[in-house]
């Protein structure tokens, strides 16, 4: 049933070239500059007159719904705002008729999630589901979705999910733009160029799993981690970190490079690996700095760049090349090397890595 691996989780990180694939399935056309989402259809024109686009999420899913924020702003430019499900239910947000409310949800039955939409449905916001559960509690509350087809995830650590959700987000940015007109017909076909060869460059990132798998060995008895990234690889560089904590128990934490001066720059010593998302995009003279900044207070830099990179692979002391992609699809390989990351330093440390200490699949309660 782990089809030859020795956990789920591995399996799982291995099948994302499939789930991508049938996540685009029968929705991108690339060749014909198509795109269509059947389960959106209805609500094209309520999302492209949406005041405000609020994503709510948990874990995981809300790390999907930071980069769909950057995502549908920069191609649909309506404002987004992504809630922790818990804190948007609990506060009495302002949120009505005028709103799209996106619910981010692998197992579709997150309790914080569902009363979070719930409750934005009866103030007369319009709800759409992302869920990867066929006919789970969010996608049956939700007006309309898309689901994003990863297939059972069986691993608790959501690892396929995550990138089938970023390609799904996109869909609906790119679909959004295209009626509403803020895109251009050369960008749009550009994007859907990318999302076509997004399988096809997540198999080649598979490929680095040895070398990641060194790169654990090496660091497995750090105490701590940092994850920095910024723009698209933000969101990336916490889901990295997530990863970590919940699968090999060693405290990390995810932040803006550019936060790094504000407070978190004093934990850096030899002793702290520093894991810089810095593939080859707008923000990437600007991270090149930030790990010049580590450098000089003798953190060790692991970072992860674009095939081809002259100038981070002389100043890092571990590097993992990934494949070119255009900024807005990135995410979905770059995560890719710390998702394994994290799995291999679990495994080394003996650790379950596909059931972990007081985790559970779906979180059932508020
Ligand atoms: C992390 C993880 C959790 C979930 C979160 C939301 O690996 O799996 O953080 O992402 O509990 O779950 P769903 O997406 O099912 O709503």
């Amino acid at each position: 049933e782990k089809g030859g691996y020795d956990h789920f989780m591995l399996k799982e990180i291995f099948e994302q070239p499939q789930t991508i694939f049938d996540s685009l399935r029968g929705r991108l056309d690339a060749k014909n500059g198509q795109l269509t989402l059947g389960g959106i259809r209805e609500y094209a024109d309520v999302l492209k007159n949406a005041n405000r686009i609020i994503i709510v999420a948990c874990g995981t899913s809300w790390h999907a719904g930071l980069v769909a924020e950057y995502m549908i702003e920069e191609l649909c430019r309506i404002p987004v705002e992504v809630e922790y499900a818990s804190e948007f239910r609990y506060r009495n947000p302002v949120v009505g008729p005028g709103d799209v409310i996106i619910a981010v949800s692998q197992s579709g039955e997150t309790a914080d999630t569902l009363v979070a939409m719930e409750s934005a449905k009866q103030k007369g916001a319009i709800i759409l589901g992302v869920c990867n559960v066929v006919g789970s509690s969010i996608a049956r509350l939700s007006h309309a979705g898309a689901y994003t087809h990863a297939g059972p995830e069986i691993g608790v650590a959501s690892t396929k999910a995550f990138t089938a959700q970023l390609v799904v987000l996109c869909l609906i940015g790119l679909k959004v733009a295209s009626e509403k007109g803020t895109i251009t017909q050369q960008r749009f076909q550009h994007l859907l160029d990318e999302l076509q060869d997004i399988p096809e460059k997540v198999a080649a990132t598979l490929q680095l799993n040895d070398a990641v798998k060194q790169v654990a060995d090496k660091y497995k008895d750090a105490r701590d981690f940092l994850y920095l990234g910024r723009g698209y690889n933000f969101p990336v560089a916490l889901e990295g970190a997530l990863k970590l904590k919940e699968i090999s128990y060693i405290h990390a934490e995810g932040y803006p490079a550019a936060e790094m001066k504000h407070g978190p720059i004093a934990l850096v010593d030899e002793q702290l690996p520093v894991v810089f998302v810095a593939t080859r995009d707008s923000f990437y003279e600007k991270i090149v700095s930030n790990i010049q900044e580590i450098k000089a207070r003798k953190g060790k830099v692991i970072a992860i760049v674009t095939e081809g990179d002259q100038i981070i692979p002389g100043m890092a002391d571990d590097v993992i090349e990934v494949p070119e992609a255009d900024e807005l699809v990135a995410p979905v390989i770059s995560v890719i090397p710390l998702q394994l990351l994290a799995y291999h330093i679990g495994v080394l440390k003996g650790y379950d890595v596909d059931k972990p200490r007081n985790l559970a699949k779906s979180v059932t309660v508020e």
